[in-house]
């Protein structure tokens, strides 16, 4: 029974392979400082897992992430596409969240970005068994569908609501892929006109690609199909610098999870290098996908304190901290 008046979850966590253990035992610690009970429950997956299972993705995981109220993932290894990407389709996690935002005291190339990726995860190019060899060559098909285009622009409009964002910008190339473009680029402008206090804007991918290097503080929202956003938002991970600082989410209708954009980095794995705060961050998303906004900004405030006093810092940021020195200094700071 929940006798506290706090909020409560059951959260699946996933620690997974290398880093992934060490960046997830740091993420708990600092959530045990904010005001929310959660019930953790941990599940296996990744090459440790297979080694001691014969699998790495067991049904049991699964299962724990469909009763859970969301996931954390830390990272695998080289089973990493046979967990994540088998995780993604199970669950229909139809959205894929990347957030590009400039933090002091990084290698960001500038200071003042803020802009999330919204990118399709089940269709476009990326759709598995739609590649076949021909004669002489191979050919791809892009797929794109009302329903699932429809579903993740409708997405990215209630983000930009729910978030303060003022505009959202679809990034396609309809002028070349005149009936899969054209038709996205279509269904976003019919979209964008249930909600008129949204900014609508599109471009063009290739022009996109520039504009993030030469104006990245245009953009808030970025909606795109699924090769795209891949590619544009990996070039968002290199203008605000280094992976240990990037978090990403995959949301479907009754699942989602949430994890860094990195690996599980044998080179430094069981030595507390690792920066904890490309996972700190993607529990902060998790915080806001359920609503708790105010402890999500908290966090968001401890890291951003750490990062600006320069002082716990681990080594990818120039520092000498370790991982719990630096996951430590931010729990203090909630
Ligand atoms: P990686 O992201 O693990 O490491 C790349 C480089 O960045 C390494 O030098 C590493 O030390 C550094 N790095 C990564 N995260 C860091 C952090 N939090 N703090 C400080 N430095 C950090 O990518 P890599 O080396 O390509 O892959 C290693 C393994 O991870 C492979 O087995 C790969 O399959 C797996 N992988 C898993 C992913 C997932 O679980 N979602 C994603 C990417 C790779
Ligand atoms: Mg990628």
């Amino acid at each position: 029974m929940n006798i506290s008046n706090k909020n409560s979850y059951k959260i699946a966590v996933i620690p997974g392979d290398g880093i992934g253990v060490e960046v997830m035992e740091a993420t708990i610690k600092v959530l045990d400082g904010l005001d929310i009970d959660f019930e953790y429950e941990y599940g296996l997956a990744g090459d440790k897992c297979k080694e001691k299972k014969g699998i790495a993705l067991p049904k049991e995981t699964l299962d724990l992430i469909k009763n859970s109220d969301a996931c954390l993932f830390g990272a695998a290894g080289e089973t990493a596409s046979d967990v994540i990407v088998r995780i993604r389709q199970e669950m229909k996690m139809f959205a894929n969240l990347r957030p590009v935002k400039s933090y002091p005291n990084t290698n960001a190339l500038f200071d003042n970005v803020d802009f999330m990726i919204v990118r399709e995860n089940t269709e476009g190019l990326y759709i598995a068994n739609q590649e076949e060899l021909i004669d002489d060559g191979a050919i791809a098909k892009r797929i794109i569908t009302k329903e699932a285009e429809e579903r993740i622009i409708r997405y990215a409009f209630d983000y930009a609501m729910q978030n303060n964002k003022n505009k959202v910008t679809a990034v396609h190339k309809a002028n070349v892929l005149k009936k899969t473009d054209g038709l996205f680029k279509e269904i976003f402008y019919e979209i964008a006109e249930e909600y008129p206090d949204i900014d609508a804007e599109d471009f063009y991918v290739d022009a996109t690609a520039m504009y993030l290097i030469t104006n990245p503080e245009n953009f808030e929202v970025i909606v795109t199909t699924n090769l795209f956003g891949d590619i544009l938002s990996d070039e968002g991970a290199g203008i605000v610098g280094g992976l240990g600082l990037i978090p990403s989410a995959n949301i479907g209708e009754d699942a989602a999870l949430f994890e860094p954009v990195h690996g599980s980095a044998p080179d430094i794995a069981g030595e507390k290098k690792a920066n904890p705060i490309a996972m700190l961050l993607s529990a902060e998303m998790m915080l806001r996908y359920l609503g708790e906004n105010k402890e999500a900004d908290r966090l968001d405030n401890a890291i951003l304190k750490v990062l600006e006093e320069g002082v716990e810092l681990t080594g990818d940021l120039g520092g000498s901290a370790n991982t719990f020195e630096m996951a430590r200094a931010i729990k203090n700071n909630l």
